[in-house]
């Protein structure tokens, strides 16, 4: 596959695609991965004289024009964080736009184009809109793993048409992931959260072929739960979900892998209740809900942990941007970051979430390599290969 440590991209006019889609909480960035991601793939393509123009989406705006979607606000991190005073802005990527531009720009100068995903013709691939607009440029490359499980136009498209290479961090990425999964070493964990299992079944059903020990935590845990009859209150349950949730035990058992459920909760009344009780998974009042993983089951999976060499994270195991229930996700991020050195475990994590629950506990220290994407790295660890890497991989213009 072609990157930019083995292809060089000099004095060329450069179609970038970053994962712009930042975490913003009244209008502020909350976490700032996502751009600081690209900083090595642009410095290598300025210093080298290259004219960038950076592709992104934000948010889901599904081919209209929404202002709140607008890549805009991004420009000044974008400036700062690349430590480059000015940055263009390209509002519609239409050939007349595109030349002027290109014309404007000094070599070695970035363009960021605004939202990708305004255009109707991105999500719907469209073969004659990803031909014209590459004929306009020399290279494209991705840098977007985060992105890359995406059909869209911006991530397999282009490569059809130029020279297509791997971004720094695309690569580091799928380096990292896969000598993870590479690593052998055993006993091995995997704590899964997050609220559905929905989005998780092939996940779930990898895993336990490939752990020794698979924690379920988040309230997809109650749907576990709820398969066992046992009685989970107001909490939320994927009801059409639950013959698959047995099925996923009865695997889990034949295979010999540990499923940890949990055997005490934190429940409230609603997920703003900042009076929460303790209690056991059979003890559960009609009118709470669960909201994280009680002191016994954490304990019991921190030390489950410990006794790993190997261990995977991906979502939170509690309601976790609403404290009081952050204790136990917490509890186990600062546990793998005190232990991970002293005992030999290699510890790798990934998806928005959990990235964001382990840099709130501070404890980004415990861990090998931790991936900035969501649904990409979830794929990817299902052993689905990413149509934008498939794409970079298949390209073989130059
Ligand atoms: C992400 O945030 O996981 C990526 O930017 C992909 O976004 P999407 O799920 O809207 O395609």
């Amino acid at each position: 596959m072609k990157n930019l440590r083995n292809y060089k991209v000099n004095c060329k006019k450069v179609l970038f695609r970053a994962d712009l889609n930042v975490p913003v909480l009244d209008g502020i960035i909350t976490d700032p991965s996502r751009i600081l991601a690209i900083k090595s793939s642009i410095e290598n393509l300025i210093l080298n004289k290259n004219k960038i123009f950076i592709l992104a989406h934000f948010g889901r705006p599904k081919g209209e024009v929404i202002e709140k979607y607008s890549l805009k606000f991004i420009l000044s991190s974008l400036s700062e964080i690349l430590n480059f005073e000015k940055i263009h802005f390209l509002q519609h990527l239409q050939e007349e736009n595109i030349n002027k531009k290109i014309d404007e720009m000094n070599p070695g100068e970035v363009c960021l184009v605004e939202n990708i995903r305004f255009e109707k013709r991105e999500e719907k691939i469209d073969w004659d809109f990803a031909k014209n607009i590459s004929s306009l440029f020399d290279v494209y490359v991705n840098d977007a793993f985060s992105a890359s499980h995406r059909n869209h136009t911006s991530i397999i498209g282009f490569a059809k048409y130029i020279p297509a290479v791997a971004g720094n961090h695309l690569m580091q990425e799928i380096e990292n992931i896969n000598a993870f999964l590479e690593n052998s070493k055993k006993p091995n964990l995997a704590i899964v959260g997050g609220s559905k299992i929905s989005t998780k079944i092939n996940l779930l059903n990898n895993l336990i072929q490939q752990f020794n020990c698979v924690v379920i935590g988040g309230a997809m845990a109650n749907t576990f739960l709820f398969s066992k009859d046992i009685t989970v209150g107001k909490s939320l349950v994927e009801k059409d979900l639950v013959d698959v949730a047995k099925d996923i035990q009865k695997k889990a058992n034949q295979l010999n892998c540990k499923l940890i459920l949990p055997s005490d909760v934190i429940c409230g009344k609603s997920i703003e209740d900042k009076a929460p009780i303790e209690c056991d998974i059979n003890d559960i009042s009609q009118d709470y809900m669960i909201l994280d993983l009680g002191t016994k089951t954490t304990a019991f999976i921190n030390q489950e942990v410990q006794n790993s060499k190997m261990v995977l994270w991906n979502g939170p195991v509690g309601a976790f941007e609403h404290k009081p229930y952050d204790k136990a996700t917490n509890k186990i991020a600062l546990n793998i970051k005190q232990n991970a050195e002293k005992l030999g475990i290699n510890a790798l994590a990934g998806g928005g979430d959990t990235v964001s629950s382990i840099k709130k506990a501070n404890a980004e220290d415990g861990f090998d390599y931790i991936s900035n994407a969501g649904g990409a790295f979830l794929e990817w660890l299902e052993g689905n290969q990413s149509p934008g890497v498939i794409a970079l991989r298949e390209n073989n213009l130059s």
